[in-house]
């Protein structure tokens, strides 16, 4: 049971979002809502531009402002937080910078892994002669046993992401990143899923990197995200681009270039900021940031993930497949249902899980087909009658299908 003054914390908190009005909406993985807050601000900013041109000091001090509460929502310091427009451009601004010699190797874990999170390692093995330890994962996790087996003398970096985007189970960050000190590797991680869900210290977890984009947890907009390297690891970094915001300039405006050639780089992770930034993305993220910390991101966690359970466990009641089974202990606020992991990215040739969906969605259910499964997540304006609705709904489909056991 709920204490009294958390469930009315989170019944405001839901009462800002407009879709939770049209929607059973349990689709954050793929993107989260917008508030009323962040609609407000984000037409605030759109009425300025239309009716002022916009003010470009101000828009620089909320790309700070967003810079400052990713850097807070996380645990690190302002200066190891660049902004960037996505989760790729992260990763890859991490790779490419890195002093790889010929033969070292990165290890990763392609099976659960996102593209973005795959792609550039490839690509970095191509350009620069590196090795892309490949392993396989095992019951759609990450398998520490095998990965522990795999780094050697030559692992320059391990990535993962913090929970897969299906099917959606939490990677043991802080064993991960034990084994990568005692290796001298670095602990790479894909939070595109987690960071505003889940609480998150990177001091806590000892990661060294951290790739996130804001339209899903951060409930903000896509084209922003953000990019966290630890001080010590972003000083030996060398920015493959580089732009005025990613040097330290000879005096305080970006146009004061002083002796070109001299340039040195940015402090910490600032060096990889390139241009303008995304601001109406900042002022959007900004926005969505005060209104979760408000609610406070262990609180946050825990309501989620207490949703996501009881969700599963009346999936699995019903006679559905609840991939990991109902009691996994590493589920976060996903719920994937089907019994395999499958190949297309948004695609299952299961006709249950077809017919499931299709059943969701004629029932106002929000959710997304992910490698095969039907996912369902969660987040802060989601309550319990979300979750009873969606099980009553899969019930109803059970009954009325009576094909179950194929699914
Ligand atoms: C784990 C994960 N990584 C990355 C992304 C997206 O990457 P990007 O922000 O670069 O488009 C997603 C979803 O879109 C994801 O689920």
């Amino acid at each position: 049971m709920m204490a009294t003054s958390t469930a009315q914390t989170f019944r405001t908190f839901r009462e800002q979002y407009q879709g939770t009005k049209n929607w059973v909406y349990m689709d954050a993985s793929a993107r989260g809502l917008l508030s009323n807050g962040v609609r407000d601000a984000l037409v605030q900013y759109v009425d300025h531009r239309a009716n002022n041109g916009g003010d470009k000091d101000w828009m620089f001090s909320m790309a700070e402002v967003a810079r400052q509460r990713f850097a807070s929502l996380i645990g690190a310091d302002v200066d190891e937080v660049s902004l960037t427009k996505n989760v790729t451009e992260g990763i890859n601004a991490f790779a490419f910078s890195l002093p790889w010699c010929e033969g070292d190797n990165v290890v990763v874990c392609p099976d659960i892994e996102h593209p973005a999170n795959i792609f550039p390692w490839y690509h970095l093995a191509r350009q620069k002669g590196i090795e892309v330890k490949a392993i396989s994962a095992e019951d759609g996790r990450v398998p520490l046993e095998k990965l522990a087996g795999t780094i050697d003398h030559r692992t320059r970096v391990v990535t993962v992401s913090a929970v897969s985007f299906a099917p959606g189970f939490r990677a043991p960050l802080r064993e991960l990143s034990k084994l990568c000190r005692a290796h001298n590797a670095l602990l790479l991680v894909d939070a595109a899923q987690t960071v505003g869900v889940l609480h998150t210290d990177v001091e806590d977890l000892g990661v060294d990197g951290l790739a996130v984009a804001t339209q899903k947890g951060l409930l903000g907009l896509y084209g922003m995200g953000f990019l966290y390297v630890r001080k010590a690891v972003a000083e030996i970094m060398k920015p493959v681009y580089i732009s005025r915001m990613g040097i330290q300039l000879a005096e305080a405006h970006e146009a004061a270039v002083g002796d070109p050639a001299a340039f040195t780089f940015a402090k910490g992770a600032r060096r990889f900021d390139l241009g303008n930034f995304n601001f109406i993305g900042a002022v959007a993220v900004a926005q969505s940031i005060s209104e979760l910390a408000a609610v406070g991101s262990l609180n946050i966690e825990q309501y989620v993930t207490s949703l996501a359970q009881r969700l599963a466990t009346g999936i699995a009641e019903v006679g559905l497949p609840v991939f990991g089974g109902a009691e996994a202990k590493d589920r976060a606020h996903i719920v994937s249902i089907g019994s395999a992991i499958g190949d297309g990215h948004d695609s299952t040739d299961n006709a249950v899980l077809s017919g499931l969906s299709a059943a969701l969605l004629n029932n106002n259910v929000r959710h997304t087909i992910r490698r095969g499964f039907v996912r369902l997540s969660l987040h802060a304006y989601n309550n319990e009658d979300d979750v009873d609705q969606v099980v009553a709904i899969s019930r109803d489909f059970v009954r009325s299908s009576k094909v179950v056991e194929r699914a």
